[in-house]
């Protein structure tokens, strides 16, 4: 790829937003971290890295911050809490604006945004809020499903259902965490992921990261143990199919309003057709995140990445 020119001032004085207060707190400080460094060396030589707590707001204004470069991952930071008091200072932040990251936050909310696409697969579910009838709510669903939580992430809260006579446990265990639960249909295939980002107002896919997780789905375990799952890039698919899975994600970055940078996950069924699972927008930036992953195999440096998503700040409007 060509070089990534800037399209931030090389002085401005920029907060890099990590820690903050989710489960995800020590994942978004090793981003924060790698991120910080990227700008270093791009030459953002009065970049900070700035420790998120209750008092962001105020430390934001001590510091005379002029560009915020959202580091942060998981409640509060990726769901637009951030972003609203980031708005209200009138600070450029990177990646997704308010509305994006909200409804991107709730997988069910998702699910209702991208409904509206016809071009866009997504599995058949059932969406049960607390007081609803499981049974009722679920009666046309097709077993295996998959209960999940609407709003966490790691796969937590996660259980795949054989029968619906196991429905009401795994229900309870995804209850604990959020009201709201997401039942869907269990796509038999695999999984892909993928990454969107924006350059000069256009959005353009990374290549597909393929997992093959040594269980039967990518649960916690698979996730976050060393050698329980296989990661394949690019994915083995079809030049037809890698063509309409980057499309459909472009899209669904597109139709739930996402700017600057995103990671869509999708299950590819043995049916052929690759359903759209999730938006994550604002995706890991460790050394064995996804994105810097997919991004390196197409000539795109770990730090043309971090240019590419600041160069994105300001764009959420
Ligand atoms: N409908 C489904 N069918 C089969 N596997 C699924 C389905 N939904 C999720 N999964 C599996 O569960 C994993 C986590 O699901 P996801 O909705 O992306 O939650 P999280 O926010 O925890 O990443 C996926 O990577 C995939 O392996
Ligand atoms: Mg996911």
């Amino acid at each position: 790829m060509a070089e990534i020119s800037s399209k931030i001032n090389k002085e401005a004085k920029i907060a890099v937003l990590c820690g903050g207060m989710s489960s995800e707190a020590e994942v978004s400080r090793r981003s924060g971290k790698n991120c910080f460094n990227a700008l270093q060396r791009l030459g953002y030589k009065n970049s900070e890295i700035v420790e998120v707590d209750k008092n962001i707001a105020q430390k934001l204004k001590d510091g005379n911050y002029e560009y915020a470069y959202n580091a942060l991952h998981g409640k509060y930071g990726e769901d637009g809490c951030v972003q609203g008091i980031l708005e209200i200072l009138g600070i450029p932040y990177t990646g997704c604006g308010v509305m994006s990251s909200a409804v991107c936050m709730n997988k069910e909310y998702t699910k209702k945004v991208l409904s509206t696409c016809k071009d866009i697969p997504l599995a058949k579910s059932a969406f049960v809020r607390k007081g609803d009838n499981l049974e009722e709510k679920t009666a046309g669903l097709k077993f295996p499903v998959i209960t999940k939580p609407v709003s966490e992430g790691s796969s937590f809260g996660m259980t795949k259902v054989n029968t619906r006579e196991e429905l009401q446990s795994a229900y309870e265990e995804a209850v604990k965490y959020n009201d709201d639960v997401l039942i869907e249909e269990f796509i038999d295939g695999f999984f892909v992921t993928v990454g969107v980002l924006e350059k000069d107002g256009k959005n353009f896919a990374t290549e597909i990261l393929e997992i093959r997780p040594k269980n039967e789905w990518y649960d916690f375990e698979a996730k976050y143990t060393a050698g329980m799952s296989e990661f394949i890039i690019p994915a083995r698919l079809s030049e037809e199919m890698t063509k309409k899975v980057k499309e459909i994600s472009v899209k669904a970055h597109e139709v739930a309003g996402c700017r600057g940078v995103s990671r869509v996950d999708l299950m590819i069924g043995n049916d052929g057709i690759p359903y759209v699972i999730e938006i994550n927008t604002s995706p890991g930036m460790t050394d064995t995140s996804d994105l810097p992953a997919q991004c390196k195999v197409m000539g795109i440096s770990y730090d043309d990445l971090v240019q590419i998503i600041l160069n994105g700040a300001g764009l959420n409007k």
